[in-house]
């Protein structure tokens, strides 16, 4: 792991990388950001970890604990929620047996919340992992949720 990490940052060194930036690399590398990955990024950048963790913490895209496979992700904001996004978390809620922050018990699916993922034309918009799904029903939220 200190190995990753020492990688993901070295390779930054010449450029004016933010910190938010090199998060998501090491996300990406080990899954998400436990506390003594987060010490060791603090400890490589010559930052407080109370900036690294304020960081981590902040950005709903970044996980401090660990997950799920999949990570389902609801759009919470103004224009989906006018076009029923908790229609699409209640059904999600129900087809997944979990409530938000929770992940089911095969650890295939983790329930999020997150704000606005930019697709807000074909609203309620969800994301699973990197993936964004708009103009969601319940038809079609099952199909998704059968793909992973
Ligand atoms: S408000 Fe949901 S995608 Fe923009």
């Amino acid at each position: 792991m200190e190995a990753v990490i020492k990688e993901i940052i070295v390779g930054y060194e010449s450029e004016k990388t933010p910190l938010i930036s090199i998060l998501h690399r090491v996300q990406d590398k080990l899954g998400y950001l436990s506390e003594e990955v987060l010490k060791l990024v603090a400890k490589y950048l010559d930052l407080p970890l109370s900036k690294v963790y304020g960081v981590a913490s902040f950005y709903t895209l970044l996980d401090t604990e660990e997950k799920g496979e999949n990570i389902v992700r609801v759009c919470e904001s103004a224009p989906c929620h006018v076009k029923g996004s908790m229609n699409v978390l209640t059904e999600l809620k129900s087809e997944l047996g979990i409530d938000i922050g929770e992940t089911t018990k095969d650890n295939k699916f983790s329930l999020e919340l997150t704000s606005c993922l930019g697709v807000c034309g074909v609203a309620p918009a969800i994301m699973v992992n990197d993936q964004v799904y708009g103009n969601l029903t319940a038809k079609k939220l099952e199909e998704i949720l059968e793909k992973y």
